[in-house]
């Protein structure tokens, strides 16, 4: 059997700057596996490759088996991957339900019409509310993007990743800039949203890698120098001295 993600010995140039040296490793399905590293160590830059945005200098990776490497965001969504998306993503002055709807019906295939009103699409609608009861929106599903607080906001990236029903949820900081209160609801979130499913997380706070992730690779100088389960990794000399000692 063919293993479920493998990312295979990706290399990343940027003009001359060698930012991924050799990036290998993989992830079984329904694992929750974060990256971690210091800045700049390129982990933006590995989930850009493996979200279709970069292709990468050499190397794969072989989702299911299939080599995707290269392959644009939308078609990924097909294959069943989704990255959350930068605030800019957001239709600031659409309510809440409608920037997931949108998501929702892109999926499906329908196009957004602002003219032709879609809430009689039942199926589609209760789609929408229960992905904003997952991530606590439903309260404010009425008031337009705009006016949501800044975890709410990332709360509504992450709505419109699920909104395309992904099996494989790759997250870039998603509590970057949030408060202790913030953060700590946002990891319950996560957790609750991504039950079930695949998911890489790129996590500066080590509270959000060691709740969520039950592997965690350590990127460094653009390879990477272990990865393992949490409590190995919280225990290993080597990453100790390359990263959670720098404080
Ligand atoms: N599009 C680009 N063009 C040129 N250089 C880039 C590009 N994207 C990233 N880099 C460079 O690649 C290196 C790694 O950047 P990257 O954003 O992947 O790091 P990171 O590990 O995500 O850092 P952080 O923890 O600060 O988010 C940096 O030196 C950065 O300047
Ligand atoms: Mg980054």
């Amino acid at each position: 059997m063919s293993d479920y993600l493998h990312i295979q010995n990706i290399h990343k140039d940027f003009s001359g700057l060698k930012v991924l040296t050799g990036v290998e490793f993989k992830v079984t399905e329904k694992e929750r596996h974060a990256v971690i590293g210091p800045n700049g160590a390129g982990k933006t830059t590995l989930l850009n490759i493996i979200s279709g945005k970069f292709k990468p200098s050499s190397g794969a990776i072989l989702f299911k088996g299939k080599d995707i490497s290269g392959k644009p965001p939308n078609v990924l969504n097909h294959y069943g991957l989704a990255r959350s998306f930068q605030i800019t993503n957001v239709f600031q002055e659409l309510s809440v339900f409608y920037n997931v709807l949108a998501g929702v019906r892109s999926h499906h295939g329908l196009r957004y019409n602002f003219f032709k009103m879609p809430d009689h699409d039942r199926n589609i609608c209760e789609k929408v509310e229960s992905i904003l009861e997952d991530v606590g929106l439903v309260d404010v599903k009425d008031q337009p993007a705009s006016s949501l607080s800044y975890g709410q906001q990332r709360a509504l990236e992450i709505a419109i990743t699920l909104s395309t029903d992904p099996e494989l949820i790759l997250l870039d900081e998603p509590t970057a800039g949030m408060t202790r209160e913030e953060t700590n609801q946002a990891i319950q979130m996560i957790d609750k949203v991504t039950a079930g499913h695949t998911l890489i997380i790129i996590e500066h706070d080590m509270e959000v890698v060691f709740s969520l992730a039950n592997i965690i690779s350590v990127l460094h100088y653009g390879t990477i120098l272990v990865s393992d389960t949490p409590e190995k990794i919280r225990n290993d000399q080597r990453v100790k001295d390359a990263y959670l000692g720098e404080g």
